[in-house]
């Protein structure tokens, strides 16, 4: 990734760490009324409790500050990843993610379309990351 991009995700990081439930909050509503395909695969209670809006938020916000070093997360991303595979998460799914959670930041920060294209290519080397792991996790399954 430039370092241009790295900077843009780096410096907009805080921003979204302090709005990131916020931001997860609208990313879960339009991504279930979107796709509803994939609500099942969620649990309700950890919706209406927050927690999982909460854990996504970390999560992003954790990815942004180590996107120029992803290993540093690996043994986070190992972590989430047994959570997925559990939850049938497929390299399909990553695409819808990534533009409803695109959509949220849009939404909510009302960020510029340079902010959002570096984040939308931070997301995609971070859905790289969890899908590699991933497919290691189904094999070992
Ligand atoms: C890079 C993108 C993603 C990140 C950063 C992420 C992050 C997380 C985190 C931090 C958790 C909580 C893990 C725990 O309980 O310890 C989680 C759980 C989960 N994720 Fe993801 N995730 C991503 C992509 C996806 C995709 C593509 C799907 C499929 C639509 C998905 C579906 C789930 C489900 C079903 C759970 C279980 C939580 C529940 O039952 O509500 N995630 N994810």
């Amino acid at each position: 990734m430039d370092q241009k991009t790295i900077e843009i995700v780096k410096s907009t990081a805080p921003i979204l760490k302090e709005r990131g439930e916020e931001i997860t909050k609208e990313f879960y509503r339009d991504m279930f009324e979107r796709y509803p395909e994939v609500k099942p695969m969620f649990d309700m209670g950890k919706q209406k409790s927050g927690s999982q809006p909460k854990a996504l938020a970390t999560a992003v916000w954790n990815a942004a500050m180590n996107i120029d070093n992803m290993e540093n997360m690996r043994a986070f991303v190992t972590k989430v990843g047994e959570v997925h595979v559990k939850s049938e998460v497929k390299p399909e799914h990553y695409p819808i993610v990534g533009e409803c959670l695109l959509k949220a930041i849009k939404t909510v920060l009302g960020a510029d379309e340079e902010v959002l294209n570096a984040w939308e290519k931070a997301y995609g080397e971070l859905a790289k990351f969890y899908i590699q792991i991933e497919e290691d996790l189904y094999k070992k399954a």
